[in-house]
């Protein structure tokens, strides 16, 4: 058992404080936000995560975690703090290290005895070993401080289980000391351990991510060519998938990709490449490729309805992707306001995601037009006049070609995900139009 501290409780530093005390480490999570740390003493989570709130309540009866704002006391005793805090990125693409250095000089104030730094947040190539100098600079105590760098894989709505059952883990170091302490915290985990170089680790990270992103506006750009030449681009991706040098994963074509990793990563690699007098041309591409991606049905309607004034438009799905309440980059937040801007009355569904997107787009009144939260989804679709759909959520994917028919005034569907089966949807009489994919009209 090691004695852990981790900073940060959103998504890395709370999910990965949870999982390191289910395997029996003795853990401390920091945050300054104290009304937080209460809450989570009583085993509420402050995100939306399958399985957190379980763990976080196991484990604390079982006094292996804690939460406080005091990092004095518990960065000083520590084996290994994790720095689990955020790098948003800035307005030129670049990532926001100001957190990160808040809490290495908090650790270097801090620390009474020998202790290695471990770094989960995503950050530049090079970062860590200015995280590791930074620290020794404001060190008070003679002890010894190393930084390693282990980024984190797990997806938002199946973090606890991406970190749990992890394909692999990272271990970024620079002296055996730091390898073989890293390498007994994750012993228990019964993981495999890749381990490389500080630098390495920090490349893998973005590598990882960005590889998935240009996978996936790859899809898209083969989507939209099939839309051109009469192909299928599901059946194209279902073919390709046999392939296991392509693999089954992230081939689904669709309204480009969201949230807090994809847009920032890909920007942020493309900025490192930048900075070291490189053109790194496929991330470009994918990011290109996502901005086109994600307004490409609304352009579509637009032409099909001429204007959106005055006419009823079902929203289904605001998140970024299902299982989270994240909006970070979702589609919807590009759609909505080009819609409100046309005067349309938005009927907007989301099973988790609404209470956040009303905090952007309160109910009523926007612009020329408005916008209405409803929490049964026939209510949004009802004499709806046009339905996007930007979430894959189950209750989304349960509704049927039949219903559509049944409930909206005039049947007709931009489906950014590619849920609903063409045939039925021509069976229902329902015009829908997807992405990749042949429209019925
Ligand atoms: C992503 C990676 O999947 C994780 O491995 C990584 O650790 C994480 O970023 C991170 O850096 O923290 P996440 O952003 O939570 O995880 O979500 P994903 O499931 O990867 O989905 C990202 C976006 O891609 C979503 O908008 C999703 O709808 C879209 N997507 C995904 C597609 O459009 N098509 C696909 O085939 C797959």
């Amino acid at each position: 058992m090691d004695k852990i501290a981790v900073a940060g409780t959103g998504y890395v530093g709370l999910v990965a404080g949870a999982c390191f005390a289910e395997v029996g480490h003795q853990v401390t999570c920091v945050d300054i936000d104290e009304n937080k740390v209460n809450t989570m003493k009583q085993g509420i989570s402050p995100i939306y995560e399958d399985g957190l709130e379980e763990l976080m309540q196991k484990n604390y009866a079982a006094g292996r975690i804690d939460y406080t704002t005091d990092y004095k006391s518990a960065y000083k005793d520590a084996d290994a703090i994790f720095i689990g805090v955020g790098t948003p990125e800035q307005p030129d693409g670049s990532a926001n290290l100001s957190y990160i250095a808040t809490v290495a000089r908090q650790i270097a104030e801090s620390i009474e005895k020998d202790c290695l730094v471990v770094v989960k947040s995503t950050v530049p190539v090079g970062t860590n070993d200015k995280v590791e100098q930074f620290i020794n600079d404001f060190l008070t105590n003679d002890v010894k401080v190393e930084v390693a760098s282990n980024p984190e894989f797990l997806a938002q709505g199946s973090a606890v289980h991406d970190n749990l059952h992890a394909d692999r883990v990272i271990i970024g170091t620079e002296s055996k000391w730091a390898e073989e302490l890293l390498k007994g915290i994750y012993a228990p985990f019964n993981l495999p351990i890749v381990s490389v170089n500080r630098r390495s680790a920090e490349m893998i990270k973005y590598a990882s991510n960005d590889f998935l992103a240009l996978k996936i506006s790859y899809m898209n750009d083969i989507a939209n060519l099939c839309e051109l030449i009469g192909a299928d681009v599901q059946d194209v991706a279902r073919g390709m998938s046999f392939d296991e040098r392509i693999g089954n994963k992230f081939l689904n074509a669709g309204i480009g990709y969201g949230g807090s990793c994809f847009p920032k990563d890909t920007k942020a690699l493309e900025n490192i490449a930048t900075q070291n007098g490189y053109e790194l041309k496929t991330v470009k591409a994918a990011i290109d490729i996502n901005e086109d991606q994600k307004t490409k049905l609304y352009k579509k309607a637009s032409k099909r309805l001429i204007t959106f004034s005055g006419l009823k438009v079902a929203v289904l799905g605001l998140t970024f992707k299902p299982g989270t309440d994240d909006l970070r980059e979702a589609p919807s937040l590009e759609n909505v306001p080009l819609l409100l801007e046309q005067g349309a009355d938005i009927y907007a569904y989301d099973p988790v995601g609404a209470e956040n997107f009303a905090k952007v787009y309160p109910e009523g009144k926007n612009g020329r037009g408005s916008i209405t939260y409803v929490s049964n989804i026939e209510h949004a679709i009802e004499d709806a006049n046009v339905c996007f759909i930007f979430t894959e959520w189950g209750e989304v994917k349960a509704v049927t070609p039949k219903r559509y028919k049944e409930l909206m005034r005039t049947p007709l569907v931009y489906d950014g995900r590619n849920i609903h089966d063409i045939k039925d949807m021509e069976k229902a009489e329902v015009e829908y139009y997807s992405v990749g994919r042949k429209p019925v009209t």
